[in-house]
């Protein structure tokens, strides 16, 4: 079956992609993605500095149900790249040589300076990567130098970077949002006002994923100590869902949404596809299950299709977005529900209390 989609006229050959972080790190695991059937990638962060950029470990936390082990919430404290720019471009050339049917887009982040972001921009479209996705979200670490969420927080200064970047893009620009904030859709229309193609949402939850007892130190703990990092996996989703229907219902209809947050396999991709996502990124679900998964999200797709009569992935993108209303329209439709069937209970019970041939002759017409 036909899984292709087409959005901001780029043609994905499936509406699954990496999402940025470690299943997209370098070309080698992208490349194997591909091979295993991924439609595209979003790469790991870049930006002109690398130096810039110090990881630490341990970096990462489970939260695990308390009856089956299971990961259900996953919380990191990585920042984007530590590769070097030139190694980064030199990779994006080759992927788009090997692979020109497959599709790769690159996500940027800088400083608040122009000369930078354009800088980036330029360097990075000359490779010839498919779109940009501007990093407005990251929660931890680059804040501390006024980059991703600190951006992302900003409807203006979301506005502004994104002009800058559009200005001298002639690719597609995404911008990626952050969830830690009160409306999503301000800085994303935002986005869109400084020329946007899509939003995609979510970036990562800003968490503490517990408090080991015996050393009292939060974790994850490094040296003795920690920061708040950002939570995603599956206890991310109903949140990732709710954001993404509401920019759906609420981003003027040519802007396309690329939906995230704690998919695992079909049946979460096709929810986010439901309320108004196009294409799905996953980067948890790919690093706790191997690039493997994606199978099982393509034969789920088409068993959902087939089943339900899709003849295209564009057919389902949105399909349940007419099902929200408000409160008080829920109230209303629950007292109609209400006194029709009391009316049929009525009418039913109009057969016991009269002669049934009285009852007969008055619901006949001659
Ligand atoms: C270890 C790790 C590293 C990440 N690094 C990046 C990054 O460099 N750039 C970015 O935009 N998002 C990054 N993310 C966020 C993910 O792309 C995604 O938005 C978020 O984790 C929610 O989706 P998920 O539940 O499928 O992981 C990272 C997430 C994780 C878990």
């Amino acid at each position: 079956m036909d899984l292709s989609i087409v959005v901001n006229g780029i043609t994905f050959p499936n509406p699954f992609l990496l999402g940025s972080g470690p299943p997209g790190t370098n070309a080698r695991v992208i490349a194997k993605s591909y091979d295993a059937g991924w439609g595209g990638a979003v790469a790991k962060t870049i930006s002109l500095e690398s130096a810039k950029v110090v990881n630490v470990v341990p970096r990462y936390g489970k939260l695990r149900s308390k009856t089956s082990g299971e990961v259900i919430g996953f919380e990191n404290i990585e920042l984007i790249s530590d590769r070097p720019i030139d190694v980064w471009l030199e990779e994006f050339r080759q992927i788009k040589k090997d692979y020109p049917k497959h599709i790769l887009i690159a996500s940027i982040m800088e400083e608040y300076e122009k000369g930078r972001w354009q800088e980036l921009t330029r360097m990075v479209q000359d490779t010839g990567v498919d779109a940009f996705e501007l990093n407005f979200s990251c929660p931890h670490g680059m804040t501390e130098r006024k980059m991703g969420s600190e951006m992302g927080e900003h409807p203006d200064l979301c506005e502004q970077v994104t002009s800058w970047v559009t200005e001298v893009s002639n690719i597609p620009v995404w911008a990626k949002m952050t969830p830690n904030i009160t409306n999503i859709k301000e800085p994303s229309l935002a986005a869109v006002r400084g020329g946007a193609a899509g939003i995609s949402a979510i970036n990562t939850i800003l968490s503490v994923i517990g408090v080991d007892l015996n050393t009292l130190r939060p974790m994850p703990t490094v040296e003795g100590h920690t920061v708040p990092g950002g939570y995603s996996s599956q206890a991310v989703r109903p949140i990732a869902l709710r954001m993404v229907s509401q920019l759906a219902l609420g981003l003027p209809q040519d802007v396309s949404i690329s939906g995230i947050g704690g998919i695992e396999n079909s049946h979460d991709a096709i929810e986010f596809l439901l309320l108004g996502s196009s294409t799905v990124q996953i980067c948890t679900g790919v690093m706790l299950h191997g690039v493997k998964m994606i199978d099982e999200l393509k034969e789920g797709l088409e068993k959902f299709m087939t089943d339900k009569g899709f003849n295209s992935v564009q057919e389902v993108v949105g399909k349940s977005l007419g099902y929200f209303s408000t409160h008080m329209d829920l109230v209303q439709k629950m007292k109609a529900a209400k006194r029709s069937k009391a009316g049929e209970a009525s009418r039913d019970n109009e057969w016991g209390q009269k002669d049934i041939t009285e009852k007969t002759a008055e619901l006949t017409s001659n």
